[in-house]
């Protein structure tokens, strides 16, 4: 299950999340639509949740008992994963307490850097003291798992930058790293400024130190931006990479059941306004064909450390991709993207037979 809180204190101008910054007015009718939109799912007989995962936007900037009042409507099963991800400008220990009293057993905080000058290029509100109170909060909490987010290549961004904040990071002894290249987004700021624009060869430069560092500190990379320690692995984002079923709650938020997909309106006013008459919050669906899903399916597992049958590519490919594709180490029958192969997963996905 997925929840989207769509309030943020201000917009990072790289950001395309559905997200806005000046609708304070309507969180509390948007937690009302959300226990409502829950509750009917409930009565109609979805199973409990084995993963939740509640995002934005920021849900810290709700009253934490607020949040935990809608996540104690979701029905889960015992020993679910259920994810808060947390803005390191709010996290304080209430937040903490009341997560964890209605099952949050995981946090993701979006740390993304450790230098004031590349959080201030990135636009966040954020900086490095709030990131050390925060982890300290987190840990002081017994939260079982957390995550924290990077984001590597903003303009001005040097190696040493990025070295320094993926030391910070390791300090915190975090059992899960996600790190991002920054990626233009249509329709952003950031899109319309080519000047700021990341560059390919800065960004692998920066994806190889980060994999040796957190590598040699014993994080597993198990996807081409996800590295953790055993056990520690995201087990919401596997959902989404086996192309499992998924229920998304909120404006904005997309669902899966077997191979039919749907999305709910974007606004949280429409949102409201939806739920309030009644009616139908989905603003679209699409059905996928055998072909499209299997194919979809086989790009998401490239990515992972299970990698895809070796049938997947033809025998004149896997010669050719010599040194990016290589056999996976318990299984013969699949293959898997080396490290120079993750940085080209996109290009490599393109030569999967049809
Ligand atoms: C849904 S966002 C929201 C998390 C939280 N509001 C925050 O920003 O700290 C989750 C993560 O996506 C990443 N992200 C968002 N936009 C991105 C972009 N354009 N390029 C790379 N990473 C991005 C950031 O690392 C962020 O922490
Ligand atoms: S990156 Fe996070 S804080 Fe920034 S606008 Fe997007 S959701 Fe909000």
């Amino acid at each position: 299950m997925y929840i989207h809180i769509p309030f943020c204190a201000s917009k990072c101008d790289y950001c395309a999340f559905a997200t806005w910054t000046d609708r304070d007015h309507l969180v509390d009718a948007y937690l009302d639509s959300l226990r409502i939109e829950i509750r009917s799912a409930v009565d109609a007989g979805m199973p409990e949740a084995d993963t939740v995962f509640v995002g934005g936007g920021t849900p810290t900037l709700v009253r934490p008992s607020d949040l935990a009042s809608v996540l104690s409507t979701v029905p889960v099963r015992a020993g679910a994963e259920v994810t808060v991800e947390c803005n390191p400008d709010d996290v304080t220990p209430a937040h903490m307490e009341a997560y964890r009293s209605v099952g949050v057993n995981r946090v993701s905080l979006g740390m993304q850097s450790m230098s004031l000058d590349v959080l201030s290029a990135l636009g966040r509100t954020h900086d490095p003291e709030n990131v050390e109170r925060a982890v300290a909060t987190i840990v002081d909490s017994a939260m079982p798992s957390f995550n924290l987010d990077l984001i590597y290549g903003v303009a001005g961004e040097s190696l040493s930058d990025w070295k320094q904040t993926v030391e910070s990071a390791l300090a915190f002894d975090p059992p899960h790293i996600s790190a991002y290249g920054l990626t233009v987004e249509a329709g952003t700021p950031l899109a319309a400024q080519p000047d700021r624009h990341p560059d390919d060869d800065d960004q692998a430069d920066k994806y190889e130190l980060v994999d040796d560092m957190l590598t040699d500190a014993g994080l597993e990379n198990y996807e081409v931006s996800n590295w953790s320690l055993p056990g520690h692995e995201s087990v919401h984002n596997f959902l989404y990479w086996d192309q499992d079923d998924y229920r998304g709650f909120g404006c904005a938020a997309h669902s899966h059941r077997a191979g039919r997909r749907w999305w709910n309106v974007r606004t949280p006013d429409r949102y409201i306004e939806l739920i309030a008459r009644g009616d139908s919050v989905e603003s679209a669906a699409e059905t996928l064909d055998d072909s499209v899903r299997r194919r979809e399916g086989l790009q998401l597992g490239l990515r992972t450390r299970h990698g895809v049958e070796r049938s997947a590519f033809s025998e004149e490919t896997l010669e050719l991709l010599e040194g990016i594709l290589v056999p996976h180490p318990g299984d013969p029958g699949r293959v898997v993207l080396t490290r120079r192969g993750r940085l080209m997963a996109n290009d490599v996905s393109t030569r999967l037979v049809d």
